[in-house]
């Protein structure tokens, strides 16, 4: 039977010590290697997966103690039996106090140190598979900043691990605060661009002529006022990952230049003359139904083929309410510490709510439901007194506004926008499509009453 063999350690600076082991390991049928002293050993370990070191307590540079320490700090997992003279019995007992396996006396007895080994082992064995396993579901609950075990989100890290390597554009489409961002930036951190810069860019925040100047920069004196000159993002993400946030709210004419620069991987700066080449991956994202914008022509459809080498779809909250628990508890965690509370859990009544919630805010939403009920909770658990009356009532299509006679229009226009983003969580998106208004019709008033 060919199993594989077991790796050894010595550790001496006794050569005649390191011999003599050896040999009787050897005979055992183990793979033994030697080092004389810690700092060499450790050396070795970062090298090699080694499953047991024979360490001597006393040593020169690094002695057995400090190896152990040393192991524990790098995150190197072996199992350590120290070996030690008669006059540092107590050391070795401190030393198992710290985590070594066992230790031995010499002169030592070779039927003792072979009834030792094969415990030491097994003992590593259980340990490495139960830190594996633990790898395993980890990695199943959680991708880079993404929390989600649901069948659908383990299917968005499949896609990130598959398209992170290449150099194709993506396009990440979901409702308001479904993650976009965060997948945006997790296909950077993955990729071979990510000691490079990621630059993100909201397309529905700026009026047309001043995201252009964002995107593009300028030369100073391209227009009034333009006194010095600027980097747009596409010169900033050079190398890196340009992230084209709410694509579908750009003007045509944006669109068009944006094509150009793709096609030709170089642009000019307004007011420029001069080339300059750029090598960006652009994720794009957006939170309508592409196929709807392409037919109402207000994305380009060949914008769209060179964006949309790949797309991800990322499902909203109410679709995989199985990950609710998960984020809630992690999240819990986040606000316990950031705010300096030690709330130990969410009451059952509570998450009964949050697992029939609709959630039109998605992630966003439960994350703020989060952090608002750890503000406010003075229990060590959180309770349904500490979540916002629309979650709790969910009958609640009643909210009245009320204006005072003799108010102008834009006043009262003001109040209903900003009752209304109250009404959907600062959901932009959802209060748009309430109001019956574009997004950037949205931003646009947002912006004219100077309210962030
Ligand atoms: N799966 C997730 N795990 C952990 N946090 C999440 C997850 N999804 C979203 N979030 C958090 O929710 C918030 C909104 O996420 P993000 O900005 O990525 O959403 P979005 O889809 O870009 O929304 P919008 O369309 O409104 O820009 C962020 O604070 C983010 O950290
Ligand atoms: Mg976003």
């Amino acid at each position: 039977m060919s199993k594989k063999k077991e790796k050894i350690l010595i550790v001496d600076d006794e050569e005649y010590i390191i011999e003599g082991l050896t040999t009787i390991l050897e005979n055992e049928n183990y793979q033994v290697d030697a080092a004389t002293d810690g700092a060499q050993a450790i050396k070795k370990l970062e090298k090699d997966q080694i499953d047991l070191v024979l360490a001597d307590l006393v040593m020169p540079k690094l002695d057995g103690l400090q190896l152990l320490h040393e192991l524990q700090s790098r995150d190197i997992f072996t199992e350590v039996i120290i070996i030690t003279g008669q006059g540092t019995i107590d050391s070795a007992v401190k030393a198992m106090k710290a985590g070594v396996y066992d230790y031995l006396t010499k002169p030592i007895e070779t039927e003792r140190l072979l009834s030792i080994i094969p415990k030491a082992l097994e003992h590593h064995r259980l340990v490495m598979s139960n830190r594996k396993l633990k790898q395993i579901v980890r990695n199943l609950t959680r991708y880079e900043e993404i929390i989600g075990q649901s069948s659908q989100m383990r299917e968005i890290y499949r896609m990130i691990d598959a398209v992170a390597d290449s150099t194709a554009n993506v396009i990440i489409t979901g409702e308001s605060g479904t993650g976009k961002e965060l997948v945006a930036r997790a296909i950077h951190n993955k990729s071979g661009r990510a000691s490079g810069p990621f630059i993100a860019i909201n397309c529905a925040a700026f009026p047309k002529e001043i995201l252009e100047n964002e995107l593009f920069g300028h030369e100073s004196g391209a227009f009034t006022g333009a006194l010095k000159e600027k980097a747009g993002c596409f010169e900033l993400a050079h190398k890196g990952t340009l992230f084209l946030d709410e694509l579908g709210e750009m003007s045509l004419e944006t669109q068009t230049k944006i094509l150009r620069v793709l096609e030709e991987r170089r642009f000019r700066r307004l007011g420029g003359k001069k080339e300059i080449s750029v090598d960006v991956r652009i994720i794009s994202a957006t939170n309508r139904k592409i196929r709807q914008a392409i037919e109402e022509k207000t994305l380009r459809e060949d914008l769209y083929y060179r964006l949309c080498v790949i797309e991800i779809e990322l499902p909203p909250l109410h679709e995989r309410l199985g990950d609710v628990p998960l984020l809630s508890l992690e999240f819990l965690k986040n606000f316990n510490e950031k705010n300096n509370k030690k709330i130990k859990g969410i009451s059952p009544k509570c998450m009964d709510i949050f697992n029939s919630y609709t959630w039109p805010g998605n992630v966003r939403e439960l994350k703020n439901v989060i952090e608002r009920a750890v503000i406010l909770s003075r229990g060590d658990t959180l309770e349904i007194e500490d979540l916002p009356p629309r979650i709790v009532n969910t009958d609640k299509k009643t909210g009245y506004v009320n204006f005072q006679l003799g108010s102008t229009i834009e006043v009262c226009e003001r109040d209903f926008i900003l009752r209304t983003l109250e009404y959907t969580n600062n959901n932009k998106t959802h209060a748009a499509k309430i109001l019956g208004i574009s997004l950037k019709t949205l931003h646009n008033k947002l912006n004219q009453y100077q309210v962030k």
